[in-house]
């Protein structure tokens, strides 16, 4: 048995915050943000909007792409950093929207890594027989914990859900699942207060991400190089075989540095973070999405999904669309 994509959705927030509108706000320049980062522009919830708003208007989305009713799923895997509560868990709230009942629904939190652990879980449980149909969901509000008055952070972040839906198959569709991570890194990417350790800090709103943005960028660069070579080896395909690479979108220049490694032209990798920014946990989902939309990726085409993130951690997914 094994587990193929049956469909793909995505949602963004209505509000675009311009590089522009980000210079009212602090110290920095359309030209700075562009040249180092690749983004024009990135969306932002509204007040009273949520990360469960979003994932349900994607997962919505990618049900009918699909051409499945919810009553058809029998597993919710939501990643999120930024989830709406302690608890219940964002895909039991969600589980609640779409009105499912009974199947297992939980969260996992591997910060902008998180889409490809949800999709390697459900991959796992589908191919074990625990689950036909998953929904997957990527979705965050990274404009809740970002400190809008710290500029080496606050112009990287955006809003947004991507989903996918997974069911069982005779043929295969995910082809290969990498999964890493290593807490040594954990001050290079953190945000420094939780609910347990300082919940006085979370109540004052003091709880932002911190991150040392020219050491990730290192790392980043030779980790998801690293991945690239070991996702091929593992499933016996080459670089050459790949139709479409689709990164993480935290930064074009890591982008760029993954293709170049992979030796891809840019017409192959699918980039949003030019409007999109860093959307987290949403970012692999919402822009495969985008691709599957524009009509450029294919049935039968050869997917490399990559991503990198707090923890550290990082993973891959290659998967036949
Ligand atoms: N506008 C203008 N100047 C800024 C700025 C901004 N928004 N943010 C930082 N700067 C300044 C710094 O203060 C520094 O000034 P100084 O030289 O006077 O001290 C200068 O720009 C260079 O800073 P540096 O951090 O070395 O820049 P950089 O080229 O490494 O780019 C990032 C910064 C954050 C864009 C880059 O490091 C990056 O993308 N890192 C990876 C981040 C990431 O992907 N994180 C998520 C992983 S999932």
């Amino acid at each position: 048995m094994h587990s193929r994509i049956l469909g793909t959705g995505s949602h963004l927030p209505d509000k675009v915050l311009t590089n522009a509108d980000l210079e009212k706000i602090v110290d920095t320049s359309d030209q700075w943000i562009r040249e180092r980062t690749g983004i024009e522009e990135r969306r932002i919830v509204a007040d009273g909007e949520s990360t469960v708003d979003l994932a349900e208007s994607a997962a919505r989305n990618a049900l009918g792409a699909a051409d499945i009713e919810p009553g058809d799923i029998d597993l919710i895997i939501v990643a999120t950093t930024t989830p709406d509560r302690v608890f219940p868990s964002t895909a039991c709230l969600l589980q609640q929207r779409l009105d499912i009942h009974g199947c297992p629904a939980f969260d996992v939190q591997a910060v902008c890594t998180g889409f490809i652990y949800a999709t390697s879980v459900a991959d796992s449980m589908i191919r074990s027989g625990a689950a036909r149909t998953a929904l997957v969901v990527g979705a965050e509000c990274m404009s809740r914990i970002v400190d809008w008055s710290d500029r080496g952070t606050c112009v990287l972040f955006g809003d947004g859900a991507g989903a996918v839906v997974l069911g069982a198959s005779d043929e295969p569709g995910l082809l290969s699942t990498r999964l890493h991570a290593d807490g040594a890194y954990e001050k290079l990417l953190y945000v420094p207060y939780g609910v347990s350790s300082r919940p006085e800090k979370v109540r004052d709103g003091e709880a932002y991400l911190q991150m040392r943005g020219n050491e990730v960028f290192r790392v980043a660069v030779n980790t998801l190089g690293r991945i690239v070579d070991e996702t091929l080896d593992d499933a016996g395909l080459h670089k050459s075989d790949i139709d479409w690479l689709i990164p993480h979108q935290a930064n074009i220049r890591i982008i760029n540095a993954t293709a170049r490694k992979l030796g891809m032209s840019l017409d192959r990798v699918v980039v949003t973070v030019d409007k999109h920014g860093n959307t987290s946990a949403a970012s692999v989902p919402m822009a495969l999405d985008a691709a599957v939309r524009d009509g450029r990726i294919q049935r039968g085409e050869l997917l490399l999904m990559e991503a990198f993130g707090g923890g550290f951690t990082w993973g891959s997914v290659l998967a036949r669309y």
